[in-house]
């Protein structure tokens, strides 16, 4: 695929079939993942990956409860409030799989390489026909000492970019953008007689 089209397509998933992804699937993401560019070349990442659906389950109503739990009033938005509180809601979606971007270090841009390697790992699964979404609702249970002990992390590694992949079972429209906000600062080279 085209990476244009990679960029301009790529959508977050919330419906998945309940078919599995192989290990040589997300072997080929996580490969795509560590091409992405990091602070002095770094690499400061380690990839955790689910797809025992017991586990998996467990860990959609944990993190939702921790969130609903320990999140002050006022800084969940409505929509997200609702969302949270609806009877049955999976924060996975029903996805198969789960890759959890970890950090190895806590230097000062170890959230940046994992967020770089997060976007590689989702156009990569885009391309390959798959959906992903990041899951911001599951971080905070992840980073707690339960969540780390739950999948077994050690201390130096830090939860960053809860990933959950699978098959879509829809297809998922566009999301419109606003336009950019751009500040040109300074003046602009001259163009040249070719450009017009
Ligand atoms: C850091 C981050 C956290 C996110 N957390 C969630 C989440 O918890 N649940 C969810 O459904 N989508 C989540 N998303 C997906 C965004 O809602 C989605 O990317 C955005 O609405 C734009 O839609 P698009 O990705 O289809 O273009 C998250 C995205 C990012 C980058």
């Amino acid at each position: 695929m085209d990476i244009r089209d990679a960029i301009y397509q790529r959508r977050a998933v919330r419906a998945y079939s309940d078919e599995a992804v192989d290990e040589t699937t997300l072997r080929e993401l996580i490969d795509a993942a560590v091409q992405a560019p990091s602070a002095m070349n770094s690499q400061s990442w380690t990839f955790c990956i689910v797809r025992d659906r017991s586990m998996l389950a467990d860990i959609a109503t944990r993190a939702r409860e921790f969130m609903l739990a320990n999140t002050p009033a006022g800084l969940l938005s409505h929509h997200a409030n609702t969302v949270l509180h609806g009877a049955g809601f999976d924060i996975f979606y029903g996805a198969p799989a789960l890759v959890l971007i970890c950090s190895t270090t806590d230097h000062p841009w170890a959230v940046e390489n994992c967020a770089l390697a997060a976007e590689n790992l989702m156009l990569a699964a885009h391309a390959a026909g798959l959906g992903t979404c990041w899951i911001g609702f599951a971080q905070a249970w992840l980073r707690s000492p339960e969540g780390k002990a739950f999948l077994h992390l050690p201390p130096s590694v830090h939860p960053v970019a809860p990933i959950v992949v699978g098959h879509p079972a829809t297809t998922t429209a566009a999301v419109p953008r606003r336009p950019a906000e751009v500040r040109w600062v300074g003046q602009a080279p001259r163009e040249s007689a070719a450009a017009g």
